[in-house]
């Protein structure tokens, strides 16, 4: 390593030489600097106060310098100084540069690659049709409630007028909850067949009027198969005020059902049998592949079923006369659905165990 040797003499010979010398090793030693704390170590040695080289030259040339060569020695030295100085400065400004193009090549980015694909997913198709029957009758001024999914005996079905052990119980295959034989009848769980319970849970807070709609799982001891489910959804509907009459109830339907289908769609009502409705009714649209001409899908029949309904039965307005429901000054109707029935249809859909199996080559065709 290049250190400051003292002059021989101070002719001009010797001063270019040693000039020349110094100039070289500095130069040298700015092409071995890589990193920052080499580049400083640099500094260091050819600028410290203390014993660098550049006091050195100035302790060693020119203060040793006899007075005539002073001035000359003097000039000289500045110079260096000044070369010095812009050599350390440069060497700066490279390592630097080099080091930010280090960072930019390994943050480098190539945006020509193909992004990573992320699916954004869409509403399952039974919730997508549940959501619209529901805006179908928000429309309407329906307000929207929910009930539990384990319910009591009492709101599944004796405040729904299935008395104990009557028969219309058998047609609701339930799913009960085990081990409650000492609990009083009415207080054993079970998980709810229909949403219908909800009627009276809401009937027990709001006196009337009542306009609600209620979409929600029920359960039932189903097989299987290409059109049942052990779990399946309904959205029920009810409507309690002065005057209700079975008028509102088709109108109401017919209504909704030309919402859900399309304004072509016919509505009729055939008698049935609930024990918390009289009169009760299935209600049937024309069917909405053959438009009512009759084809496969309607059993040549022209109408499909569709929903169950009717006038709600003084009995059951009894559970809950205490808070208003008079059946001699009041009135309603109600209603409940199947939504995978519906969106069977509306889909077109072959069986109901695609909804639930979760392939996305299935649920991909609702993006
Ligand atoms: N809860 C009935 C069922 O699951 C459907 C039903 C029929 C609901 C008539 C009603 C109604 O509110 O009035 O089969």
């Amino acid at each position: 390593m290049y250190t400051v040797p003292k002059l021989e003499d101070y002719s001009q010979h010797a001063l270019d030489r040693a000039v020349v010398d110094l100039l070289a090793a500095l130069d040298s030693e700015t092409r071995e600097l890589r990193t920052d704390s080499d580049w400083k170590t640099f500094r260091d040695r050819w600028m410290a106060r203390k014993n660098g080289v550049l006091t050195q030259v100035n302790d060693t040339w020119l203060k040793a310098a006899p007075s005539p060569a002073k001035r000359d020695v003097g000039r000289r030295v500045n110079e260096l100084k000044t070369r010095v100085e812009a050599a350390i400065e440069e060497a700066h400004g490279k390592i630097h540069a080099s080091s930010a193009d280090a960072r930019l090549a390994s943050e480098r980015l190539d945006i020509t690659l193909p992004g990573i694909h992320r699916p954004i997913g869409v509403k399952h198709p039974v919730l997508r049709v549940m959501d619209e029957i529901v805006a179908v009758f928000k429309a309407m001024g329906y307000s929207v409630g929910e009930g539990p999914e384990v319910e009591t005996d009492y709101y599944n079905f004796e405040s729904l007028n299935f008395p104990p052990n009557h028969p219309a119980r058998d047609t609701q295959d339930t799913l009960f909850i085990a081990g409650q034989e000492q609990k009083p009848a009415r207080d054993r769980l079970m998980l709810r067949t229909h949403t219908s319970p909800v009627q009276i849970r809401t009937m027990e807070v709001q006196p009337p009027p009542v306009r609600i709609v209620i979409p929600g799982k029920v359960h039932r001891n189903d097989p299987l198969d290409a059109t049942h489910s052990p779990v399946f959804h309904q959205v029920e509907g009810l409507a309690v005020d002065t005057n209700i009459t079975f008028c509102d109830l088709k109108g109401t339907l017919d209504h909704a059902m030309k919402a859900l289908f399309g304004s072509s769609v016919k509505t009729r009502f055939y008698p049935s049998f609930f024990p918390f409705t009289e009169p009760s009714a299935d209600m049937q649209v024309s069917c909405i592949f053959c438009g009512g001409q009759g084809c496969r899908k309607c059993k040549f029949s022209g109408w499909i079923e569709l929903l169950g309904c009717g006038m709600v039965d003084p009995n059951v307005f009894e559970f809950v006369k205490h808070n208003g429901y008079d059946s001699s000054k009041i009135s309603g109707f109600a209603f409940g659905m199947g939504v995978e029935r519906i969106a069977l249809l509306k889909y077109e859909v072959e069986s109901i165990q695609l909804f639930y199996e979760g392939d996305v080559r299935f649920l991909e065709q609702f993006a």
